[in-house]
């Protein structure tokens, strides 16, 4: 049985005073049914860290070096993340292929990175809506899931998102059918490559748009194990709803 995870990104949001929403959310979540995750900008994950501690909530990343030390200003590595008190980081997301040009080699060098730090990789993969209106989304995910994914995935160090490009913070969503397509698609390619054990126990997560309004239809879905939240995950009501559809 996969562990459910609902998993929040807050991307280039969130200061300190924010960590008052993260206790009360901790609070209305004391049990850890479902894996809970947030991923705060890097200069709030030691006091994320710090607040999370002793409860239900776990703290990540939002992106790593592929080197362990040395002269990458301004770059952090998986070691410090992890040293922050960090178990995940979200690697690939498509901000980060789009804005810093990352390659599927960069993310797969960068996963093997997180694998050596003892974290858990998020691998992000997903189509843009050019690519998935010239019927080429399967294409693209299994391109990136090969060219990003290092050999070595046993299951729990690894977890993969599937986000489409043209439902991040947009409101528009695939239907059932589509994300139920890519998502058994993805698990596919997972057994093929990694073996039946390994490739059953990688949690697949769906990412883009998602609201407590949509979580409980896009998490009846076969082969999705969660979510991973942008905008929502910064309001603790709106990630509780979805917290709460998962359990
Ligand atoms: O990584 C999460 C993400 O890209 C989805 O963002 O705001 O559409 O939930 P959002």
């Amino acid at each position: 049985m996969r562990r459910k995870l609902a998993a929040g990104n807050w991307k280039m949001n969130g200061l300190a005073a924010g960590l008052a929403e993260v206790q009360t959310l901790a609070q209305t979540h004391p049990n850890d049914t479902v894996d809970i995750l947030l991923c705060p900008p890097a200069t709030l994950l030691d006091r994320m860290s710090a607040t999370c501690a002793g409860s239900a909530i776990k703290t990540g990343g939002q992106d790593c070096h592929m080197a362990t030390t040395g002269a990458h200003t301004g770059d952090t590595s998986a070691q410090m993340l992890a040293d922050a008190g960090a178990g995940y980081v979200i690697l690939g997301h498509s901000e980060r292929r789009t804005d810093h040009a990352e390659s599927d080699g960069m993310v797969h060098s960068k996963t093997k990175a997180a694998w050596d730090a003892g974290l858990v990789a998020i691998v992000c993969v997903g189509e843009t809506e050019a690519e998935r209106t010239a019927d080429k989304t399967l294409d693209i995910i299994a391109g990136q899931m090969s060219g990003s994914i290092p050999n070595g995935a046993i299951g729990v160090n690894l977890v993969v998102a599937y986000e489409p490009v043209w439902a991040i913070g947009t409101g528009l969503v695939p239907t059932l059918d589509q994300i139920g397509e890519v998502h058994d698609f993805m698990r596919t390619l997972l057994i093929r490559r990694f073996g039946e054990d390994a490739g059953q126990s990688i949690r697949l997560l769906y990412g883009g748009s998602v609201k407590p309004a949509n979580a409980t239809e896009i998490f009846d879905v076969s082969n999705v194990d969660g979510a991973l939240v942008g905008g929502a995950s910064l309001k603790a009501a709106d990630f509780s709803g979805i917290i709460t559809a998962l359990e």
